[in-house]
């Protein structure tokens, strides 16, 4: 049978809110994850980790480990398959080794993997891995991130290290009023609800992987180099992810099950355990921020500097860019920003939910409120007079930047203009409170993907586009998006995605997932609905347009593009318990065109709560001695729970980008940015001390008191 396809006024899916496509099979089960999904002749693996922290393996017991119940194989460093490392990934970057398995004898942190354990059942694997013993030739091990780093040295993995322009010592001499402080955040984990899990095979000479991961064709790309294997002999699909937020790259489980099946020519799956999480699947490194703020008596700023600090392991580089912050957010005279980083003995830091902006908004945006309270101007209005015209490092235009108009309507909502400025002045009972605000942007940034969209005889489409749904709503999105381009209804589209095979497309990640990925499927759709527009019959396979967005985001012009917001917060603390409780908090954003208000409502106050959890709860401790982490799993590792975000809500203002043709931003990562900073500026507020150290615990509000108190 054959219709016509309605090119009547498009429908307008974007914009209203729908429900999660796929949210039915989420709740009822029948959505299967990568860990849970079945196959024939399964056999599991299971990760041993080292128990030093440096040194090398000097000898693995593995012969009464192979004669124990279903155990198939050990892989470690003298029998495993070699990998090739020595290229540059997706990304721009060199793998981390900590993915390259048992490729030499050294040990580089605690919990390194040094062998895998393949058996007939998971429960046989884990009981034969915690049999196995590993001997070392241990060496001391340094994994103390607080105090002098002599040997840290700049380092940047997008942009420079170091920026400047002007005098410093000039401008800070010439400035009525100097803020010099030091911030300090701690190392903080993803740790997200559904494990790294990868299930390996090989069938008809292709490599098939059914993985948990953030891009598709991103995973294919680095496990095709590491195995020196052609791309188009790899296979990885990943439909349902649960949650990754920078972590779900290629990793050590993808590689290790890859080795195993290839080994044992079967399926195997490695699924990494809550507590593995914290060495392999990276982290956000602590960092130490230095700020030096010098203004005039009225504010403008004549000096910025911003010097940060971070972690990175032995064996790869990776930085937590805290001081980019500062290169998009004001301008000074003299304005100078360094990330500088140090090697330890200790995993790899990662991606987490807005790197170096998470941070090191935390710094800056505390650093602006100790400005204004020494300028006694209100904070909003510091920020105000502090709005640049050009972006302050690259000198280019901003397309769109609309922060100012996310503080006049946050200021309205919040009750702001009632407030009283003066810290300590607020009480309910035995809580103190207080009310702090922060700016936060993020890059708005789009990366080429390719798209295939299908019209079928019957009126609906197939959506085809190798995106990744974290836990975002990306699916719905990429359906709301189709079926406006389509003219049609969502109803009437299938979006399909996670799967390598439908070609090259952007990652889950940067903020950048929706918006490149709208970017092809609208490329797509517009033109297979020329096409039919035309009159053309559609014959039993349908008709498909692929589409390559490589050249028009080529051709987007060059400029500051962000997405911006407002924070604000409403704290109650009690100086004689320490406690801290957020008692409301409103994010206004300015993040382009929203397309699902009910999923892009739960990105903006996710990232929101996660500032506040950021804020008051989250800190992985490292123990010296050992070099491992104190209580490695999420009863030692605290998260803002339900009862600690009693009242969080988000909104946004019309942003519009002319120069955009898609007109989405990212809005993945925005919500976290400067939460923790208004949080913390509030805690200044109702106490009047300020906490430059993160998370603001009990112990700290009770050790540093309060004035008068
Ligand atoms: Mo994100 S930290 O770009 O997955």
């Amino acid at each position: 049978m054959t219709t016509t396809t309605t090119t009547a006024a498009p429908t307008r899916s974007v914009g209203t809110g729908h429900t999660r496509v796929e949210g039915r099979d989420k709740v009822t089960g029948a959505a299967r994850y990568a860990g849970e999904i079945p196959f024939a002749d399964l056999a599991h693996g299971w990760l041993v980790l080292s128990t030093v922290a440096r040194g090398r393996i000097t000898a693995l017991d593995t012969e009464p480990v192979l004669a124990m119940p279903g155990v198939l194989a050990v892989l470690d460093h003298r029998n495993a398959p070699r990998v090739d490392t020595d290229y540059i990934g997706l990304l721009g970057t060199r793998p981390d080794p900590t993915c390259a398995a048992f490729q030499h004898d050294r040990v580089p942190y605690l919990g390194w993997p040094v062998a895998l354990v393949v058996a007939e059942t998971s429960e046989q694997a884990r009981e034969a891995a915690e049999s196995l013993v590993v001997h070392y030739e241990q060496e001391p091990h340094d994994v103390d991130f607080t105090g002098d780093h002599p040997e840290a040295y700049p380092l940047d993995n997008h942009g420079p290290a170091v920026t400047g322009k002007g005098d410093l010592d000039t401008e800070l001499a010439a400035s009525a009023v100097v803020v010099d402080a030091e911030y300090s955040t701690p190392e903080e984990h993803h740790n997200m609800m559904e494990p790294h899990a990868a299930t390996a095979r090989w069938e008809d000479g292709r490599l098939e992987l059914v993985d948990s991961n953030q891009g598709a064709t991103w995973v294919v790309g680095e496990l095709a180099k590491l195995f020196s294997l052609d791309p188009a002999s790899v296979r990885v699909r990943s439909e349902h992810v649960g949650g990754g937020f920078g972590s779900k790259g290629v990793r050590v489980h993808q590689v290790t099950a890859v080795m195993a099946a290839t080994v044992l020519q079967r399926p195997v799956r490695v699924v990494l355990t809550r507590r593995q999480m914290f060495s392999l699947a990276g982290y956000r490194s602590p960092t130490t921020q230095r700020l030096r703020l010098g203004a005039d008596a009225d504010g403008r700023l004549r000096a910025l500097e911003h010097s940060s600090l971070s972690v990175t392991s032995t064996v790869h580089e990776f930085i937590e860019s805290s001081a980019g912050a500062s290169r998009v957010m004001y301008d000074a005279d003299a304005h100078h920003t360094v990330n500088r980083v140090v090697r330890l003995d200790v995993p790899t830091p990662t991606w987490m939910r807005a790197p170096g902006e998470a941070p090191g908004s935390f710094a800056l945006e505390s650093a602006f409120d100790e400005l204004a309270e020494k300028c006694g101007l209100d904070p909003i209005e510091l920020r105000l007079r502090n709005e640049p015209d050009r972006g302050p490092v690259s000198g280019l235009p901003f397309a769109g930047r609309n922060l100012t108009a996310c503080f006049r309507e946050g200021a309205r909502r919040f009750g702001w203009a009632d407030r009283d400025p003066r810290p300590r002045q607020r009480r309910d009972g035995r809580w103190l409170l207080g009310t702090g605000t922060a700016a936060a942007s993020f890059p708005a940034g789009a990366a080429p993907s390719t798209a295939a969209v299908t019209a079928h005889p019957d009126g609906t489409y197939t959506v085809k586009i190798s995106a990744a749904d974290i836990g975002t709503g990306a699916r719905t999105a990429l359906t709301l998006v189709a079926a406006d381009a389509l003219h049609t209804t969502p109803d009437r589209v299938h979006v399909r995605i996670g799967d390598s095979d439908f070609g090259p497309a952007m990652i889950a990640g940067g903020s950048m997932g929706t918006r490149s990925w709208s970017w092809a499927v609208t490329a797509a759709a517009d033109e297979l609905r020329d096409r039919l527009a035309l009159g053309a019959e559609i014959p039993a396979e349908g008709i498909t347009v692929r589409s390559d967005t490589t050249a028009a985001i080529g051709a987007l012009s060059a400029a500051e593009r962000h997405s911006y917001g407002a924070q604000f917060a409403e704290v109650a603390v009690d100086v004689a318990t320490g406690e801290v409780r957020v008692r409301r908090m409103l994010g206004i954003f300015a993040a382009g065109r929203i397309v699902n208000p009910l999923t892009a409502r739960g990105q903006f106050t996710g990232g929101m709560i996660w500032g506040i959890s950021m804020a008051l709860h989250e800190e992985a401790v490292r123990d010296r001695a050992s070099g491992g982490h104190v209580g490695a799993d999420l009863a030692g590792y605290h998260v803002a729970t339900n009862a600690d975000v009693p009242s969080v809500e988000a909104d946004w203002i019309e942003d519009h980008d002319p120069s955009d043709p898609v007109g989405i931003k990212g809005i993945g990562e925005i919500g976290i940015v400067g939460a923790a900073a208004a949080v913390a500026n509030a805690v200044w507020h109702a106490t009047g001390v300020r906490h430059r150290a993160l998370p603001i615990r009990p112990d700290r509000v009770i050790e540093e008191g309060a004035p008068g108190a």
